[in-house]
């Protein structure tokens, strides 16, 4: 009997339960009428009387260990069952706003220009930016020995055949031509990569826009017009442009694009250098050479091209003195765009 009585006792103990049916149970089991106290009570009836005084004693003390690990388990479950609602604390109190995020200045700039040229009719074309030579160099008649192939510009990941990330959005030009017959108007975003030291004027990874208009009859005033028309939608009504000569493999004539400096309003001022005028991108007309190593007539056909970065004119947009601010993400930075577009 005294061996029952142990073996009860380490039971108890041992019991563990935050489930509040669960411990009602082994209560009724333990301490009910037909529990198994009650059953040892009947046997401690028949026990000899020299062996009441300590088997008693210890029959009791399994009624107290009983029922005080019953009332601290359900005391537990209690404090158990109110913990989540605790944690929540007052639930009638009006719930915490969402702050709304702001989109990048980048993706603002992005958008605008992506939608004014959607305005006259271009559609949004894109490419792989890790690329081969062929998309990025050789398709728009880059000689063999050109600098930009240099590995000081270039970003490769294999040599021979050479895999690179893609310098500028030109290549998108070349794989739109690989898939479109003319009538062609694409207007081309997309992240670009150069082996470039890092400063406020300059980063490994931007953003660049292309354009690409090809079709019968496609000429120099159509190009300039275009571009009028943008620098007008883009910087306000006043703006204009001017464009200088200047050289890209892909395009004969090619021109460099300033815009009037919308900081000082062409007087001159240290944005501008004193002169007025902001670059802003290189264009001109595509070169026949592209043009048929790209499969199309150039006999028939001819086009304009354009590209420009989007930190550049979102440099010029927002008067940014630093262009890796676009690329720490402070959000003191960030959210002094929320209410932009
Ligand atoms: N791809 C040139 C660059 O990265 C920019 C450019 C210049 C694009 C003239 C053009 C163009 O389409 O016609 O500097």
């Amino acid at each position: 009997m005294l061996s029952k009585i142990e073996a009860l006792l380490a039971r108890i103990e041992g019991f563990n339960s935050t489930n509040p049916a669960e411990i009602e149970d082994f209560r009724v089991k333990i301490l009910g009428r037909k529990g198994e106290l009650n059953d040892i009570l009947e046997d401690f009836k028949k026990v000899a009387p020299e062996q009441k005084r300590e088997l008693g004693q210890k029959i009791n003390l399994v009624k107290t260990a009983a029922t005080s690990r019953i009332n601290t388990l359900k005391e537990m479950a209690a404090e158990a069952a109110q913990a989540p609602a605790a944690a929540i604390g007052d639930m009638t109190r009006p719930g915490s706003e969402d702050g709304i995020g702001s989109r990048h200045p980048i993706s603002l700039v992005r958008r605008e220009i992506v939608d004014i040229f959607s305005r006259l009719g271009y559609t949004v074309a894109e490419g792989p930016e890790m690329e081969d030579d062929w998309h990025v160099f050789s398709a728009l008649n880059f000689p063999p020995e050109h600098p930009a192939r240099d590995m000081q510009d270039t970003f490769f990941i294999e040599k021979n055949p050479d895999i690179l990330l893609r310098t500028h959005t030109s290549s998108i030009q070349v794989r739109t031509m690989e898939h479109q017959k003319p009538p062609i108007r694409v207007i081309c975003p997309g992240r670009v990569f150069r082996n470039e030291a890092i400063s406020y004027r300059a980063h490994c990874i931007f953003h660049q826009i292309e354009g690409l208009y090809i079709d019968e009859g496609v000429s120099f005033a159509d190009l300039k017009q275009s571009l009028l028309y943008f620098a007008k939608e883009l910087f306000g009504e006043s703006a204009k442009i001017r464009m200088r000569p200047s050289y890209f493999p892909f395009t004969e004539p090619s021109a460099e694009v300033d815009v009037s400096c919308n900081l000082c309003g062409g007087k001159g001022c240290n944005v501008c250098k004193g002169t007025g005028w902001l670059e802003i991108m290189g264009c001109g007309m595509v070169d026949p050479n592209v043009l048929e190593s790209n499969g199309i007539d150039s006999t028939k056909y001819s086009g304009f091209a354009f590209g420009m970065g989007v930190e550049r004119i979102a440099m010029l947009k927002f008067g940014v003195k630093d262009l890796r601010l676009y690329f720490e993400n402070d959000v003191r930075f960030l959210h002094q765009f929320d209410s932009v577009l």
